[in-house]
């Protein structure tokens, strides 16, 4: 079985910081070990451009799966040519092999077929369970499934299953909390959402945005002036949208500045707004209170500096003791959640970043079209 994985883990000086991916991956492993399946695990790590990069080898995370399984999972130091298949040749059943970074072969994310035949010529079945990496249309997770019958893993239908049920069948009452910086980057979420839910609750840079938009002062805050009008048209046509109330302030995000809080139309000018206040968590954990589910994308404050992590902190608080379906959408959220073991508390985390946010836009994600429907089989 040729499994993809999406093991791109977050590395420090080479070591794994994170490894809830590779944890999340492994219902589908243990079931096809326990089934004696032979299991050729493919992954990328970073972006290493084609090249072979040292601090990019999959050598760590072979040797943490491992670990976390109880079992050897046997490094191979390429992922096609003579050598990988001269150690799948002598594979036993229910043993484990981990390909080398496959984004050090140009192939991989150009799409090469030729390369996509290579790979899949060592296996039979190809499995993905990658979702983290089903926006990408590259060769292992797109070209492999022309030469050999292609299904998803566990993770990858759990992802689809509690995702697609927010697009194609939403709970009621849905609330979105969307923050973030960027309203260009989030609009296509937004717009979608706003379909399907009850009430979007706007926090993150992005807030100063549609506030200045209603005519509110921001000062040095980050505002994209390109965006006003987008921000403009939606504050009028979406009476769903609930903006925050006040916001913590500082002259910058720097850890021991001054900060206050102040009412969102009281900014001073030499100020940037970095957290959500008190009043507009509150306001939002009213907003959630009654939620069938609540789906979250995006930290509400510059959470990475301290003080500016209390707003979206006290909001996952609020939300861990909550009744709603709690669904958050990978990436900077649920690293930010992390860090006070709030993640866990939640219903569903997202292991996507990019592929979690196009799939709630709506689109159709390369990774998931290829593979085989149940309903059709
Ligand atoms: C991710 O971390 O979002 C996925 O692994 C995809 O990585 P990429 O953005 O480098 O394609």
């Amino acid at each position: 079985m040729l499994v993809r994985v999406d093991f791109n883990v977050p590395l420090e000086n080479r070591r794994i910081v994170d490894d809830t991916r590779i944890r999340e991956a492994i219902p589908t492993i243990q079931n096809l070990v326990e089934r004696r399946a032979r299991l050729i695990l493919i992954t990328h790590l970073g972006r290493p451009d084609g090249q072979v990069d040292d601090a990019y080898r999959t050598a760590p995370l072979a040797s943490r799966l491992g670990e976390l399984i109880a079992r050897p999972v046997r490094h191979v130091d390429d992922c096609v040519g003579p050598s990988v298949e001269n150690a799948v040749k002598t594979m036993r059943d229910g043993e484990i092999v981990m390909l080398e970074n496959v984004r050090f072969h140009p192939g991989e994310t150009k799409n090469d077929p030729d390369f996509a035949r290579q790979l899949a010529a060592l296996g039979e079945i190809y499995v993905n369970d990658a979702f983290g990496t089903a926006h990408r249309a590259h060769a292992s997770t797109v070209g492999v499934a022309q030469y050999l019958p292609a299904v998803a893993g566990l993770l990858m239908e759990r992802e689809i299953k509690t995702l697609g049920r927010i697009m194609t069948d939403p709970p009621h009452p849905l609330v979105a909390i969307i923050g973030g910086s960027k309203i260009s980057t989030k609009i296509g979420v937004i717009r979608s959402l706003l379909k399907r839910v009850d009430r979007l609750c706007i926090g993150g840079a992005m807030a100063c945005t549609f506030l200045k938009a209603k005519g509110l002062s921001m000062g040095r805050s980050l505002v994209e002036d390109d965006q006003l009008e987008v921000a403009r048209s939606l504050l009028a046509s979406a009476g769903t949208l609930v903006l925050p109330l006040d916001a913590v302030v500082a002259a910058d995000a720097r850890p021991g500045v001054p900060v206050d809080t102040v009412a969102v139309d009281a900014v001073p000018p030499e100020m940037k707004v970095l957290d959500v206040g008190p009043m507009t968590v509150e306001r939002f954990l009213q907003t959630c209170d009654g939620a069938a589910a609540v789906v979250w994308n995006g930290p509400l404050g510059v959470y990475e500096v301290p003080p500016f992590d209390h707003g979206t902190d006290a909001l996952a608080q609020g939300l861990a003791g909550s009744d709603a379906q709690t669904i958050i959408g990978g990436g900077d959220l649920v690293a930010a959640l992390q860090k006070q073991h709030l993640a866990e508390r939640m219903s569903f985390v997202s292991t996507g970043g990019g592929a979690t946010l196009e799939f709630l836009e709506g689109k159709v994600l390369p990774g998931i079209a290829v593979l085989r429907d149940k309903a059709h089989a």
